[in-house]
């Protein structure tokens, strides 16, 4: 029950979903893993991020976590149901059934609109996942390939931000979209330029939400929610630490001082820091 929850995404990007988690379940104790020796992983294969997302799940179920969370839509595109057949006995949940289900409730049967990375929209996840629901709604998908690499570096704030939102969400709006699903965990941090960009009557749909009600559900039916007091939560990077630390700090609203470093190939554990007291999440 007291086990923690491991969380994982490229880079900071999960930590849009660990916030609504921490939001929701409160008494959780989360483990968080970058893989920041990889990101982006817009334009990778999906066998590569298949091997990358089932060797991370495999670390974070070592470490004792009771469910996985994959806070990344083209992990969870291209490796949740092989992680599912590999560990039966955790739940492990993904962002994009979720997220399809909560943008077809936003968008009561009127065009949806898909923001993501290539290889998510590559995969074509969110549309089946949606036309599984309802295939009577027309969905329309747009690749984001600058998006990671701006929200990684910080300027998610920035012009440059301003611009590429434009660029990227014009197109679905002359579609007709009247729903747009942040399809990468990043793209919260873009949120304001995203909603700029599309105007006051498109709705923007982050999984995120839904994905924390999901995963309430699920431990809640297992009997294994959490009962102790607030602990503490571990941050885990495979290449560098920065940008988890500074900006992971402030969008999460915890101090993020230590981040341990590991090697999945090797497996190697190679310290350069630890944990983050769990008190207030920040809005
Ligand atoms: N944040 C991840 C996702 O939701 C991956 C982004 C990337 O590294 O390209 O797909």
């Amino acid at each position: 029950m007291n086990s923690p929850i491991g969380v994982f995404d490229s880079g900071i990007g999960g930590l849009s979903v660990a916030r609504e988690i921490l939001r929701k379940l409160p008494r959780e104790h989360i483990i968080y893993f970058a893989d920041t020796a990889h990101v982006p992983y817009g334009e990778r294969s999906l066998n590569e991020i298949r091997y990358f997302a089932l060797g991370i799940t495999r670390f974070l179920i070592e470490q004792g976590a009771k469910a996985v969370v994959m806070a990344c839509n083209m992990s969870s595109a291209v490796a949740l149901d092989d992680a599912r057949i590999l560990w039966p006995d955790v739940p492990i949940i993904g962002v994009i059934e979720p997220g399809a289900r909560a943008a077809v409730k936003a968008s009561g049967g009127k065009p949806i609109g898909i923001l993501a990375t290539t290889g998510t929209v590559k995969s074509g996840a969110y549309v089946s996942q949606i036309a599984a629901i309802d295939s009577s709604i027309q969905v329309s998908q747009q690749a984001c390939p600058r998006f990671v690499p701006l929200v990684e570096a910080g300027l998610a704030e920035s012009e440059e931000a301003e611009v590429a939102a434009r660029e990227y969400v014009e197109p679905l709006v002359r579609a007709g979209c009247k729903v747009l699903v942040l399809g990468c965990t990043h793209y919260p941090f873009l949120r304001r330029a995203i909603e700029l960009a599309a105007g006051a009557d498109v709705v923007v749909v982050d999984p995120a939400e839904e994905t924390a009600a999901t995963l309430a559900h699920v431990l809640s039916e297992q009997g294994i929610l959490s009962v102790s007091m607030a602990g503490t939560h571990e941050f885990y990077a495979s290449g560098d630490v920065t940008s988890l630390k500074e900006l992971g700090s402030r969008f999460l609203g915890l101090p993020i001082s230590d981040v341990l470093r590991v090697n999945l190939t090797s497996g190697d554990v190679e310290s350069v820091g630890c944990r983050s007291e769990n008190s207030q999440i920040g809005s």
